[in-house]
């Protein structure tokens, strides 16, 4: 992976090689911990971090579910990612924010032990490669919302994610798309799904799903290209008549997606390419109605 100079650890920003965590850090042990992936995008004003209000209202959510007090505010962390970018003279790549119990305590509950978060961020290029995905769909069910709570960003979930691309790896495909316990597509690893039928959008209803702030984005801009977007249960079969699919994720993007399992997409994506191509222009800073998501770092 790239590196960068400095990353921010409870409210210092320290050298990258000296940022370090003792082997008896409690998240380590039990991955009760929470965090984000965030963008930044080089643009004409300078960086500029997308979504970044959401992301971090989305971390202090997913701190909350599992009782995690971050001692910081929302404002104090988000001011720390943007002097994070600057110390680090770095114009575009990848954040992460993770606030996690640490030293000092073991035993499955936390109580006592402390609340350390860091921020560090990278280059990051394409997620998925840029070319359109290999999807196969995974013998592992998308975690349970009864047995955690699905739409918080928990370390802990990642275990099923990573199941998951082992398996499709395994298997010689780019990438694993998560049933739910109803047997309904719920989403990728780290994406979510997206389907396209005569030219309406579908999406997997939330419930069993990371409500991804990049789903958000594209629903938006979807719609206000003239899109039907419609989100409802969506199962295997279903996929066989349709034209198109991709994902969307901090990381992934907008990805195409070539084929699930043995059905291959007719259609070369075209809707797929146009919203992709869309959504790089607002991230970059060149579609001026959407710079409300922007925050630059300059
Ligand atoms: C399981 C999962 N689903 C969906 C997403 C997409 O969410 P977002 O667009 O907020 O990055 C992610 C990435 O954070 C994820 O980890």
């Amino acid at each position: 992976m790239q590196t960068t100079s400095h990353i921010w650890k409870n409210g210092k920003l320290i050298k990258w090689s000296k940022c370090q965590t003792h082997v008896l850090t409690h998240t380590l042990h039990y991955s009760a911990g929470v965090f984000e992936g965030i963008r930044f995008y080089k643009t004409e004003k300078g960086p500029a971090v997308f979504r970044l209000k959401e992301h971090i209202k989305r971390l202090f959510y997913s701190a909350d579910c599992i009782g995690m007090r971050i001692p910081y505010s929302e404002t104090e962390i988000r001011n720390a990612i943007i002097e994070t970018i600057k110390k680090n003279k770095i114009t575009s790549g990848y954040i992460r924010p993770i606030a996690y119990y640490g030293y000092g305590k073991m035993g499955l509950h936390p109580k006592g032990a402390p609340i350390d978060i860091v921020i560090a961020l990278w280059g990051w290029g394409a997620y998925l490669g840029g070319e359109a995905v290999k999807v196969k769909i995974s013998p592992y069910m998308r975690i349970h919302p009864k047995s955690t709570v699905a739409d918080a960003k928990i370390c802990g979930h990642y275990t099923n994610s990573i199941l998951a691309s082992i398996d499709a790896h395994n298997h010689g495909y780019d990438e694993a798309i998560l049933l739910d316990y109803q047997g309904n597509i719920a989403e990728g690893p780290g994406e979510n799904f997206f389907m396209i039928k005569d030219e309406k959008i579908y999406t997997p209803r939330t419930g069993s799903i990371l409500p991804g702030i990049t789903r958000d984005a594209v629903i938006t801009l979807a719609k206000d290209l003239g899109f039907t977007v419609i989100e409802k249960s969506i199962k295997p079969s279903d996929l066989k008549g349709a034209d198109e699919a991709f994902f969307t994720g901090t990381a992934a993007e907008v990805s195409p997606i070539a084929s699930i399992d043995k059905i291959k997409f007719p259609k070369k994506n075209p809707i797929s390419k146009l919203l992709k191509e869309e959504f790089i222009k607002i991230v970059t800073g060149k579609n001026k109605k959407y710079t409300k998501w922007l925050t630059l770092a300059s």
